[in-house]
């Protein structure tokens, strides 16, 4: 990826890094964004609205991480390409799923998604859905 995004929620929550760690690989790290009506703190590039990504002229390939509202809004302006859902045996939180219309059922009657890919990683599950006609 070139660019990594987070809302600012979750850079309240989390204070993420968001960078290369691997040895000999750091220098790989994406540009680090911030989605935010308001400004960005030092260390971070801001952006407005999922709309304004024309700002992101270096970046390629975006990786939106989080957390949900971020997600949602990038989904419902119809920027997002791929998506990579790592999923754990069990739920956590008391709530549901902070994106319902990520879950397995959704997404395989949501005709704009097609399943390209599943494989465990561990306990884990990753699925992989591409945008219908990429
Ligand atoms: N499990 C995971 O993979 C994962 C990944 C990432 C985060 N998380 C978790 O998710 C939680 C945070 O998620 P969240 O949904 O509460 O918040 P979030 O998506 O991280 O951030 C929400 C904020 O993003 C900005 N934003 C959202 N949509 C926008 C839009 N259309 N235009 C401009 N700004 C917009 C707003 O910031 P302003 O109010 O500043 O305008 C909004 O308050 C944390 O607990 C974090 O740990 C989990």
């Amino acid at each position: 990826m070139d660019a990594i995004i987070v809302g600012r929620g979750t850079l309240e929550a989390d204070n993420p890094r968001l960078d290369v760690r691997l040895p000999g690989l750091e220098a790989r790290s994406p540009e680090r964004w911030l989605l935010t009506s308001g400004a960005a703190p030092e260390g971070w590039r801001r952006l407005a609205s999922p709309e304004a990504i024309g700002a992101m002229d270096a970046a390629q390939y975006l990786m939106v991480e989080g957390g949900a509202q971020t997600a949602r809004a990038f989904l419902a302006a119809g920027l997002v390409d791929r998506l990579l859902l790592y999923r754990a045996l069990h739920e956590v939180g008391g709530e549901g799923p902070a994106l319902p219309e990520l879950a397995e059922a959704a997404l395989s009657a949501d005709l704009t998604w097609n399943a390209t890919d599943r494989r465990p990683l561990g306990n884990d599950t990753l699925e992989v859905y591409e945008r219908s006609g990429n």
